[in-house]
């Protein structure tokens, strides 16, 4: 079912293609709906820890969102082959970023022995094997310009934001249940053989942080990895690569609508109690009012480590509690909702911003399918900004905020002799089939699961175009 449609005509040198790129919206659920987002009750999940039980695995935990594992893992029929596997996740728990401790109260985070090891390393003799080195975050108040930075690093020893022991032991578990799916479909080996397996991270250091602990998980008998990483001036990881078309459709759809505008306002009353505890000011220019994200943020990685919702500095009485620290979770996810699926334009904005990645992707799987590569499996360590758009793309029907260590798998198949094409698709969120607004799938059902791979390559050169057509297409 085809609700709006969206022509898009560009032209590059001389040549002029187009794309037929289609908003297919998202269901609405409780997630997308403004008045149980405001006046409903609880969370959207569990904030509050890493461990879903068993028998509600799959369901959102913004701590430590679900993953395949043996456990839950559909094994398709006998006559599909599995070729090859590309992993996309979001990096674990972590402390917050610094943008967000700009938060006037009471709990402070501790890192002792817990952050980020950095070190060169050569390739001869003694420089093969240096002395492993970790940061340890400190302040001094004899530099006068420390407070000016935010109060949540005075007195602390940790990186905002680094990936916590918590985090780090989550991406284990998460590389050795992977590991447990995928060793014997792929034929992995104990110890990662380059030429099968490729990981690849951004150049924030929470994704490389999160590699060691998912390295140890997934190839126990390997000490020592080089991950890819693109520059940040084209990054397509992080879609850090410019398209200013992408940002100004981004601004036009948020700072620009009263679609966006209009949950600030009516949570303006949200905003007052906050702010009395955080002493945040009602004029603040540092972001804590454009979005609820500042404030999700803080709360929310508090809860992930078991810590306190917060009180004021100068009245202990005040604090945040739970129903307020739910209701701005609602809101969060009502946010990432409209970004990338609600607003008519996210769509494109997901095809402009994160198109680069995906090309990459098929490029990988035409690569698979014309047997020009060795590789089984392809895992990259990314951020909730880059799964979001590409749940964009995807369309996926109930969008959520990506929580931490969020992962979608790409896996291909070969199957004998089925007619028309040999290659197939599933994608899996939260370890299951994805469920999409798209018209692909059986009937058009939308569910990813062993869809002809020909047709996700014609959903993204109708979404995305050619590599030319999309770069074309960011210059405006
Ligand atoms: C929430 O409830 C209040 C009071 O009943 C009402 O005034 C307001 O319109 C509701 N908000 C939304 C978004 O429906
Ligand atoms: C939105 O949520 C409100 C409050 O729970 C409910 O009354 C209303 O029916 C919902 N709207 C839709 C379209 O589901
Ligand atoms: C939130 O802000 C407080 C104060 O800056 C800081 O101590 C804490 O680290 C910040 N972040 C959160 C919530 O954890
Ligand atoms: C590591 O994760 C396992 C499984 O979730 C859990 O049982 C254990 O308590 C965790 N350990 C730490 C230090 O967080
Ligand atoms: C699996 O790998 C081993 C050695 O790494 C190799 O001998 C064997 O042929 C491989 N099996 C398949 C099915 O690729
Ligand atoms: C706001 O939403 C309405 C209803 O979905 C839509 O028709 C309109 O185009 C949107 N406006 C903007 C500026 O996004
Ligand atoms: C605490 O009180 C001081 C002095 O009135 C004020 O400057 C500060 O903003 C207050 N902090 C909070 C978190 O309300
Ligand atoms: C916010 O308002 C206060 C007074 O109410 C003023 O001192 C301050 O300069 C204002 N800050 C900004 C960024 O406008
Ligand atoms: C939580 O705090 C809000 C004010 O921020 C208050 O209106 C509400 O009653 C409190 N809820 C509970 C369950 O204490
Ligand atoms: C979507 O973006 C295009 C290109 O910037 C713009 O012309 C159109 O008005 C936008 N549509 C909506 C509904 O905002
Ligand atoms: C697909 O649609 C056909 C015809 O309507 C129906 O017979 C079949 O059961 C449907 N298949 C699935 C998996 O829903
Ligand atoms: C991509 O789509 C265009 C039309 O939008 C079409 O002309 C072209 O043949 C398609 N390319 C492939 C490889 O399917």
């Amino acid at each position: 079912m085809i609700l709006s449609l969206f022509h898009l005509t560009f032209s590059l040198a001389g040549l002029t293609s187009a794309t037929n790129l289609v908003h297919y919206p998202p269901k609405l659920t409780n997630l997308n709906n403004l008045t149980f987002v405001l006046n409903g009750t609880g969370a959207p999940g569990i904030f509050t820890s890493s461990t879903t039980p068993d028998s509600e695995y799959g369901i959102y935990n913004w701590c430590n969102m679900p993953h395949v594992r043996t456990r839950e893992y559909q094994v398709p029929a006998s006559d599909y082959t599995l070729k090859y596997i590309e992993i996309i996740q979001r990096h674990h728990k972590r402390t917050p970023y610094a943008s967000n401790t700009f938060f006037k109260e009471d709990i402070s985070w501790d890192c002792t022995g817990e952050g980020p090891v950095y070190y060169g390393k050569g390739t001869v003799g003694v420089t093969s094997d240096p002395t492993v080195v970790q940061w340890s975050a400190y302040t001094n108040p004899e530099n006068p310009f420390t407070n000016s930075v935010g109060p949540g690093f005075v007195g602390s020893n940790c990186a905002f934001p680094q990936i916590t022991t918590g985090g780090i032991n989550d991406s284990y578990i998460h590389g050795a249940d992977l590991r447990a799916v995928y060793a014997e479909r792929l034929n992995l080996s104990t110890t990662l053989d380059p030429n099968m397996f490729k990981i690849r991270v951004t150049s924030n250091p929470i994704t490389s942080q999160v590699s060691g602990g998912l390295l140890h998980g997934l190839f126990p008998d390997s000490s020592d990895v080089a991950v890819l990483i693109q520059a940040d001036a084209f990054d397509s990881l992080s879609a850090s690569y410019s398209c200013p078309v992408a940002d100004s459709i981004f601004t036009a759809y948020t700072t620009g609508s009263v679609n966006w505008t209009e949950h600030l306002k009516d949570g303006a009353g949200l905003y007052e109690e906050l702010d009395a505890v955080s002493g945040i000011a009602e004029n603040d220019t540092a972001g804590w009012h454009t979005s609820f994200d500042h404030y999700y943020d803080n709360l929310s990685a508090k809860q992930c480590d078991s810590k306190p919702l917060p009180c004021s500095v100068n009245d202990t009485s005040l604090c945040v509690n739970q129903s307020l620290a739910d209701t701005v979770f609602r809101l969060g996810s009502y946010e990432y909702s409209y970004y990338y699926r609600d607003a008519f334009n996210s769509t494109l904005f997901g095809a402009l911003s994160y198109g680069a990645w995906v090309l990459e992707l098929v490029g990988h799987l035409k690569e698979q399918i014309e047997e020009t590569s060795e590789v089984k499996y392809f895992h990259n360590v990314a951020h909730d900004d880059s799964l979001g758009p590409l749940l964009g793309i995807l369309q996926i029907s109930e969008m959520v905020w990506p929580g931490m260590g969020s992962e979608i798998v790409f896996e291909l198949y070969e199957k004998s002799s089925s007619g028309s094409s040999n290659y197939f698709l599933r994608v899996l969120w939260g370890g299951q089939p994805m469920q999409t607004s798209l018209p692909l799938g059986t009937n058009s059902s939308g569910l990813l699961d062993m869809i002809p791979v020909e047709d996700f390559f014609d959903y993204v050169n109708n979404t995305i175009g050619t590599g030319p057509e999309l770069f074309a297409a960011c210059q405006g």
